[in-house]
């Protein structure tokens, strides 16, 4: 299949392209190559003549998106509403990248594919356009929502190992809880699921969850930094432009019906730490 990929310089989109390669012939987007912010991104995705469009930029700063949430909605909003013209224009299948910002974060359990959605952010509102846009346009597509990724170049684990060389001790935050996710883990669940011709809304993410906290001792442990010390924090003592919501794990119900599952976090983490030894 040609597979054209959004974002492909990100950190997902590297995985993506890696995970893709050789077995279909890619189209890499990089950002160079295409700015979501122009409506004629939707000819310039069409142009690619592509089977499938895999979604993957967007503008991830969150508290960027929280000063700036026209642009925000301008990037990934109407961005990905351009794409979606673009795929309906090839009868291209999209796969579009969400994230568990969508959510609200007050849930007492893990989010499931069909919860109701009500994020708390710029960020969060301007992803959940983005998939109302695919929803509305395209029946061939898949929305595939990730969490805390890590494992390219700017990431929480990149963050802890390098405050870890910088200080004694480090102030993690407690009270705020989510999926930690390997980009290569999901961009090759996300290569089997294009194959399964089963649209629809996916989770896809590391299985179990932890605070940030948690996360961080988890890195230390894998670096074998047992020297640097942790101290918890509450999330109303790191204040943000942005509001954080606090509980937003992602269950993997809707993939793993089709035998599409992701091994634990932890497993996870400590591959990617010592790969960077
Ligand atoms: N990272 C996470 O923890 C996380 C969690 C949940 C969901 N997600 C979602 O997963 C996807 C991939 O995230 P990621 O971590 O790979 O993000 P990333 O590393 O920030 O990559 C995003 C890519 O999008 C490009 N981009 C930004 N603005 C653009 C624009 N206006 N037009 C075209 N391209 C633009 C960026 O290029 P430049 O850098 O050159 O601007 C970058 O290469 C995103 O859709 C994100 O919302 C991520």
């Amino acid at each position: 299949m040609r597979i054209a990929i959004t974002g492909a310089a990100g950190q997902l989109g590297r995985a993506l392209c890696a995970a893709l390669q050789p077995a279909h012939d890619i189209v890499p987007l990089d950002h160079a190559a295409l700015e979501l912010s122009d409506p004629a991104s939707a000819s310039r995705i069409a142009a690619t003549g592509a089977d499938v469009v895999i979604h993957s930029a967007a503008h991830t700063n969150v508290d960027g998106c929280a000063r700036e949430p026209d642009r925000a909605y301008r990037i990934n909003g109407l961005g990905t509403r351009y794409v979606a013209l673009g795929c309906r224009r090839i009868g291209a299948t999209l796969v579009y990248i969400s994230t568990n910002e969508v959510f609200g974060g007050d849930a007492a359990q893990p989010y499931l594919e069909y919860d109701a959605t009500a994020p708390v952010n710029p960020y969060g509102a301007s992803k959940l356009v983005g998939e109302q846009a695919v929803r509305e346009r395209l029946a061939a597509h898949y929305i595939v929502r990730v969490a805390w990724l890590f494992g390219g170049e700017r990431n929480f684990v990149r963050t802890v190992l390098r405050l870890a060389g910088e200080r004694s001790e480090l102030a993690m935050v407690a009270d705020e809880i989510g999926s930690p996710t390997a980009a290569p883990d999901a961009a090759a669940a996300i290569a089997r699921l294009i194959d399964t011709g089963v649209y629809g809304t996916y989770h896809i993410v590391n299985a179990g969850h932890c605070s940030r906290f948690d996360l961080a001792r988890a890195v230390l442990d894998a670096a074998g930094r047992h020297d640097v010390a942790l101290r918890p924090i509450a999330l109303a003592d790191y204040p943000r432009p942005s509001r954080v919501p606090l509980y937003t794990p992602l269950r993997n119900l809707a993939a793993a019906e089709l035998g599409i599952t992701l091994r634990d976090w932890r497993a996870a983490v400590t591959e990617a730490v010592l790969a960077l030894r």
